[in-house]
């Protein structure tokens, strides 16, 4: 295996030596952030897919070299190169479709997250960050459920696996593989809880019309009487803030409507969840706490 260039190989990002090998680095990087975004000049990058699937291939030739050209190089090139044709959220002039801008001090907590490589399977790997995320866990579950008697939460890869999870223990609840679980959604419902009912074994999802961008309390409570296995145990999923709008589907209502007719409410609040971190909007996603 040839040796990569300029005797690179063994400089680690983490450890007393790692802040000193890393600086110089990171200084190559932010430099070529700079000139890459003074490349694009706006928003997205000129001249559509074929302009910038030829810098791309410009830049990354060869793709697996046989003798590495040592990192600043690599750096200065790829990262200029990606930056060019980057879809910048953080330009004055970019709607993003979901992906945000990320703050300057999240990115900076990356690069330690980075150079730590904490492994959060086992504490022995990652002591302080596990205790951190335990800590972080009950915090975030206390925002959501403030007088529940012991809150927690754990961390998912995000909201298709966290909609997975749900329909998990749903399924659980309701006898294990082969249980005869009911699930109704809204039309607004993220197309990952039809996808995990597939994925879990479970009957399709019946979906109710969402004409006005909500669920209806009264549509559900229709529909729990006259769908057919009225007897099952049955999963109502609301959604606080949906995907294509942003909506908030009335928690409170439906939650009410649930414990009337023996219904369990899951809430997928991937996207809305952070308006509790809000002083001004944290009352939007009123009812959250619903959900068990
Ligand atoms: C309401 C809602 N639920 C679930 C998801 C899926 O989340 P992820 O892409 O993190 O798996 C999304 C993504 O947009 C969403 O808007």
């Amino acid at each position: 295996m040839p040796v990569p260039a300029s005797g690179t190989a063994h400089l680690l990002a983490g450890g007393h030596g790692g802040p000193g090998v890393l600086r110089p680095m990171v200084d190559t990087v932010l430099d070529a952030l700079a000139h890459g975004a003074a490349d694009r000049g706006g928003p997205l990058p000129a001249g559509g897919p074929a302009a910038v699937d030829r810098r791309i291939r410009g830049a990354a030739r060869p793709l697996i070299p046989d003798e590495g050209e040592g990192p600043h190089h690599a750096l200065r090139t790829l990262v200029r190169a990606l930056t060019h044709g980057a879809a910048d959220p953080a330009d004055p002039r970019c709607t993003a479709h979901l992906h945000c801008p990320p703050l300057a001090v999240a990115t900076a907590a990356d690069l330690a997250v980075s150079a730590l490589n904490p492994s959060l399977d086992s504490w022995d790997q990652a002591p302080a960050a596990c205790a951190l995320e335990a800590l972080t866990c009950r915090a975030l579950a206390e925002l959501v459920h403030p007088d529940g008697p012991a809150p927690d939460a754990l961390v998912t890869t995000g909201g298709t696996e966290s909609n997975q999870l749900a329909l998990l223990l749903a399924r659980e609840a309701a006898g294990g593989i082969g249980s005869p679980l009911r699930i109704i959604c809204g039309g607004n419902a993220h197309h990952s809880i039809h996808r995990a009912a597939w994925f879990l074994g479970l009957p399709a999802p019946h979906t109710l019309p969402t004409p006005t961008g909500v669920l209806d309390p009264a549509a559900l409570h229709t529909a729990l009487d006259r769908l057919p296995d009225a007897d099952a145990p049955t999963l109502v999923v609301a959604t606080a803030g949906t995907t294509d709008t942003g909506a908030i589907d009335p928690l409170t209502e439906l939650a009410d409507v649930c414990d009337h007719q023996a219904a369990t409410p899951h809430i997928d609040a991937a996207y809305g969840v952070v308006l509790l971190f809000s002083d001004i909007l944290n009352k939007m996603p009123q009812g959250l706490d619903r959900a068990p």
